[in-house]
């Protein structure tokens, strides 16, 4: 079932401590009614795939100087945007993205599919994209999984159970607390607590919103887990 108590916890604290970037929309401007914008969330969640948040941030800027819509990214010259793309690396990602933003651009009317499966049918949109995207962008009560998401859920449930077997039973516990109100902040609160408290060594417990429910905090586990099976 769905734990509210929880979610609402830590959305508390996410409309506190969101890390103000450059994608999102920030707490006034939801306030005021504003959604984020599909393009934006599905440029971020690409150029995240394989890259860190820091190095990301001045990218996304740029390209969104460059091409604020979806139908100026499908027509610009695919030089142009290899080049705006150098030093992100893993270049089929721009690829990619050139041929999503055509099909977006040239047979959906510049909008995106609201749907997982039509996100899926896009280039370089897997099952986690998609669910970012899903959630973010259009609310949908998809569950988003990354490393920081798996360490948070170990926790949370004090489980040993090493990586990568746990990972079924850790997307399980992150599924169960998914709200339905607020999805996309629910996800991005998760990441958020991960890069900022529940952080790989030296986690900040003592400021964490899930200090009292966490078992890894009670049995005095957290900075061990999650385990991982040596290579
Ligand atoms: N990593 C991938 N997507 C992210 C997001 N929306 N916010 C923060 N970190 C992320």
């Amino acid at each position: 079932g769905r734990d509210t108590g929880l979610s609402r916890e830590l959305l508390g604290w996410y409309d506190a401590h969101a890390r103000a970037l450059p994608w999102r929309v920030g707490p006034a401007a939801r306030a005021a009614g504003e959604a984020p914008d599909p393009y934006r969330v599905w440029l971020s969640e690409i150029m995240l795939q394989q890259t860190t948040v820091a190095a990301v941030k001045a990218y996304f800027d740029r390209f969104t100087a460059l091409w604020p819509t979806v139908g100026e990214l499908a027509a610009a010259e695919d030089a142009r945007v290899m080049g705006e793309w150098a030093g992100l690396g893993y270049y089929a990602r721009a690829r990619n993205l050139l041929k999503c933003a055509r099909i977006v651009a040239g047979e959906h009317g510049g909008a995106f599919p609201r749907t997982i499966e039509g996100l899926r049918a896009l280039p370089g949109i897997g099952p986690y994209t998609a669910a970012a995207i899903g959630a973010i962008a259009f609310d949908l009560p998809a569950t988003v999984v990354d490393g920081n998401v798996e360490r948070v859920m170990a926790r949370l449930h004090n489980d040993p159970t090493p990586l990568p077997a746990a990972k079924p039973r850790l997307t399980a516990y992150a599924a169960a607390l998914t709200p339905k109100a607020r999805p996309g902040d629910y996800a991005q609160a998760v990441m958020d607590l991960g890069a900022t408290v529940c952080t790989p060594r030296n986690p900040a417990c003592g400021i964490c919103p899930w200090r009292a429910p966490c078992a890894a905090q009670a049995a005095g586990t957290a900075a061990e887990l999650p385990k991982k099976t040596p290579k």
